[in-house]
């Protein structure tokens, strides 16, 4: 992003750096004075400090357009993806990696943990996208997945109050997924996904703070999901209960 001198101000970008294995209660901040304009992203702004300042500062991000999820972060304490969040106007601004999630270095964080929940949920709704013909698959990669509108970006995990006090929770995007096949089976039976779901660590251990609905940058709605998906249990065990005759 080009800043002309006409619309050019100086921030301080205040950035975490640590790395893997360093002591989670030893934070390092790194100081960057950037030259700015009133559309310059943080994204763009990390990447003139790799540039020009340190080269050593590590973050991710591929498509520059909210697209591929890969670089929330936090930004004065508010997650969001860098790449569409502006530089806020003040003299200073706080730039930290997602919460929840091992750093790996500085800005990146491991992701493990977050497709570890979409395991704990039975991957459901993981279709392998429509192959194209003839298309070579990138070395390393299995399989091509999505999870409809979710980028996996990590932010409902990050801003999730119950994912930070429990690691066991599945965790909103998973739960938002499986909700999908409930919603639109495709052919696949939701059964087996609402009996999986249907426990203290999956749907029924949410506790309603709608902090992931708030946040998601791609208008997935997990909370809304997760109640969805409690009815549709609750529903579920009644079935069970009527046809066994209220024995179980
Ligand atoms: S549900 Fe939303 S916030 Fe969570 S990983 Fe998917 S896109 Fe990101
Ligand atoms: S760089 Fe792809 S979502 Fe931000």
């Amino acid at each position: 992003m080009t800043v002309t001198a006409a619309d050019a101000r100086t921030t301080r970008l205040v950035v975490s750096r640590r790395k893997e294995g360093d002591d989670p209660g030893a934070l390092r901040y790194d100081t960057f004075d950037v030259a700015v304009g009133p559309r310059t992203t943080i994204l763009d702004a990390l990447v003139a400090i790799r540039r020009e300042l340190d080269p050593t500062l590590t973050f991710r991000h591929s498509c520059f357009h909210a697209s591929c999820g890969t670089c929330g972060m936090r930004v004065d304490g508010r997650e969001g993806l860098a790449c569409v969040t502006p530089v806020p106007t003040g003299d200073e601004v706080v730039v930290e990696p997602l919460g929840n999630l091992p750093v790996v270095s500085d800005l990146v964080v491991d992701m493990d943990v977050f497709y570890d929940d979409f395991d704990d949920a039975g991957r459901p709704l993981v279709r392998s996208s429509e192959k194209i013909p003839g298309a070579a698959k990138a070395e390393g990669i299995d399989q091509l997945e999505r999870y409809e509108d979710c980028i996996e970006c990590g932010i409902c995990l990050s801003v999730c109050p119950v994912a930070g006090s429990d690691p066991r929770y599945v965790g909103p995007a998973a739960l938002a997924a499986a909700w999908r096949v409930v919603e639109e089976p495709r052919g696949l039976d939701p059964g087996p996904v609402v009996r999986l779901m249907d426990d203290e660590q999956a749907a029924w251990r949410c506790h309603l703070a709608w902090e992931c609905t708030e946040a998601c940058p791609s208008g997935v709605d997990p909370a809304a999901a997760i109640m969805r998906l409690r009815r549709s249990a609750a529903a579920a065990r009644a079935r069970r209960l009527f046809s066994f005759g209220g024995t179980r």
